[in-house]
């Protein structure tokens, strides 16, 4: 079963026809929201709201871990993470990019399910954090569907909330990020120690700040506007992920 945690934008999905919707408990507290089951183009599908179904949760305290469990121990499969996130480089507000890569800039936050205690101490490999098979089932979907969907960016991921300084992502990219968003990891790395294939796709809400129009500041409208029609076209995308979902790429 797919799983889709929606993030900033993406707190309903209208094109998921709602079955049954679950509060679930975890061993590290309660996920962003209930889980709401149902189809997507007549397949089995979960989404979380990774902010909450209010939009009430900074991405600093999502409980990444708790969701993450909630997903796998209610059957997902797999799992694809809707994200707005600033371009750096190579990418414009309204594109829609797949990252292959990226850095993790966050700290203080929940970051393992492998926490030592019982058990012996594991380290997952992360060489190639997003799912390749997933990644490639959303590409076919996109090239399917006439929507422009960008292969490959380097997320970066900052702790927020604040946005960053023009300095910040001048560092962010030297290091060779593309992007930069708030809630990519742990999310992605607990995905991994979960064995769930995660992949994520972005929508560029705004210029990085110093960059293009966000030379002088990052303007909230404008990521308002630019993030609701980003988003009709990730529910559009998913509608045509999901078929492929279980299938070879
Ligand atoms: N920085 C960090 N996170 C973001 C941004 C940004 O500019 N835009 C959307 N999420």
């Amino acid at each position: 079963m797919l799983a889709i945690i929606g993030g900033s934008g993406l707190t309903r999905l209208s094109t998921l026809a709602v079955a049954h919707r679950e509060v679930v408990r975890t061993p590290y507290g309660d996920p962003s929201s209930t889980l709401l089951f149902g189809q997507i183009a007549g397949r089995d599908a979960v989404f979380l709201a990774r902010h909450g179904h209010g939009h009430t949760i900074p991405p600093h305290r999502v409980n990444y871990r708790a969701n993450l469990w909630a997903l796998k121990e209610k059957g997902a499969s797999a799992v694809i993470a809707v994200a707005s996130v600033g371009g750096i480089r190579g990418c414009l507000p309204g594109d829609l990019v797949l990252p292959h890569q990226l850095i993790d800039y966050t700290s203080g936050r929940e970051a393992t399910f492998f926490d030592g205690g019982e058990g012996s101490v594991v380290h997952a490999d992360f060489t190639h954090p997003y799912s390749p098979e997933l990644r490639a089932h959303c590409l076919a979907a996109a090239a399917a569907a006439g929507i422009a969907l960008a292969d490959g960016g380097v997320y970066g991921a900052v702790n927020g909330p604040r946005l960053e300084t023009a300095a910040e992502i001048d560092r962010l990219d030297r290091d060779g990020a593309t992007l930069v968003g708030m809630t990519g990891m742990p999310e992605a790395a607990l995905a991994r120690e979960a064995g769930l294939p995660y992949c994520a796709i972005c929508v560029v809400v705004n210029h990085a700040a110093g960059r293009g129009d966000s030379a002088a500041q990052v303007s909230m409208e404008g990521i308002a506007r630019v993030l609701e029609s980003g988003m009709d076209r990730v529910r559009a995308l998913l509608d045509h992920v999901a078929p492929r979902i279980g299938t070879a790429p």
